[in-house]
């Protein structure tokens, strides 16, 4: 196992733990989807959702008639998908303007779960299957090596078929959000989850103190102690790191900031780019 794949793991069942029975995680999934992929086209489609996290865009698909893998390094990601289908759990939707789409209930035979496995062994995983729609949203950041993630996504492709991806582009996370991920990346996960907690600042949680009140009691604390030095160092407000302060940010291995045109480029030779905005990439494989 990799520190990436443990890490990502750690850190998204952490964050996944708490409300996990809120239905909240449906809302707007209908939208999301066709955000990235531009179409409700695929029912009887192979889609393979990468880095699914919690799934409602994979449950979005199975609603519209997909054959739906979804894969994540979590595994409370993938498992909390699983749950939710059986259950039927999504608070439900509709498709707004675009009534030739008929949505059925998810069912787990259309579903394939695959749990707890870093992204650099997606491709041995899944051998010579090949998928229709092959998606990953948010995520291509947080990874060790995007270059090669984004070589694995064209792996995994049919010819013909649909790749889209999300990301934080050139300017999406300010510099105070990578100073803090440099500054408390690697230190305790469980401080910086008590931390965001108290502050308010982690789903489910409300507001109990302030950053200022926290930092008056930091001994003991390397993450604390590490954001008194990130803001003698760089002279930012406690306000100004209070305000940026988020767990995903301060724990995910890597924080990038992709370029586009760079993200383009790594699809160049194999596809042709359908749709490109900033942090969107859809691309068809040759
Ligand atoms: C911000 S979440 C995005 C979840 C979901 N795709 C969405 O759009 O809501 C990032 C996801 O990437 C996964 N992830 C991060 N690094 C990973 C890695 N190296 N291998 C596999 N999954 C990883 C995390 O577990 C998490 O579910």
């Amino acid at each position: 196992m990799t520190s990436t794949e443990s890490s990502s793991r750690n850190l998204y069942d952490l964050i996944w733990g708490v409300n996990r029975d809120s239905p909240d995680w449906s809302i707007g999934r209908f939208d999301k989807l066709y955000d990235l992929l531009g179409t409700f086209d695929i029912n009887g489609k192979n889609v393979l959702d990468v880095c699914c996290g919690m799934g409602s865009k994979a449950y979005a698909a199975l609603e519209l008639g997909a054959r739906v893998w979804a894969y994540d390094g979590s595994v409370e990601g993938p498992n909390l998908l699983k749950s939710n289908v059986e259950n039927q759990t999504a608070i439900p939707e509709k498709i707004k303007g675009w009534r030739r789409y008929k949505l059925t209930k998810p069912d787990m035979e259309n579903l394939t779960i695959v749990p707890g496995m870093d992204i650099t062994d997606i491709t041995n995983h899944f051998g010579n299957q090949k998928f229709d729609i092959v998606y990953m949203g948010w995520a291509l950041m947080h990874v060790a090596d995007p270059e090669r993630a984004a070589k694995d996504l064209q792996t995994l492709a049919k010819p013909g078929g649909l790749i889209a991806l999300t990301y934080y582009h050139q300017n999406y996370r300010s510099q105070l959000t990578l100073d803090i991920h440099q500054y408390t990346y690697g230190l305790p996960l469980e401080e910086a989850a008590d931390i965001t907690a108290r502050l308010g600042k982690r789903w489910g949680f409300q507001k109990t103190t302030t950053l200022r009140e926290l930092l008056e009691h930091s001994e003991g604390n390397q993450t604390l102690t590490a954001l008194k030095k990130l803001i003698a160092d760089k002279n930012y407000t406690i306000e100004q790191v209070e305000d940026a302060l988020h767990i995903e940010d301060m724990a995910t291995p890597y924080l990038l900031n992709l370029h586009d045109d760079v993200v383009a480029g790594y699809f160049a030779k194999q596809c042709k780019i359908l749709y490109k905005r900033p942090g969107l990439l859809r691309v068809r494989k040759l």
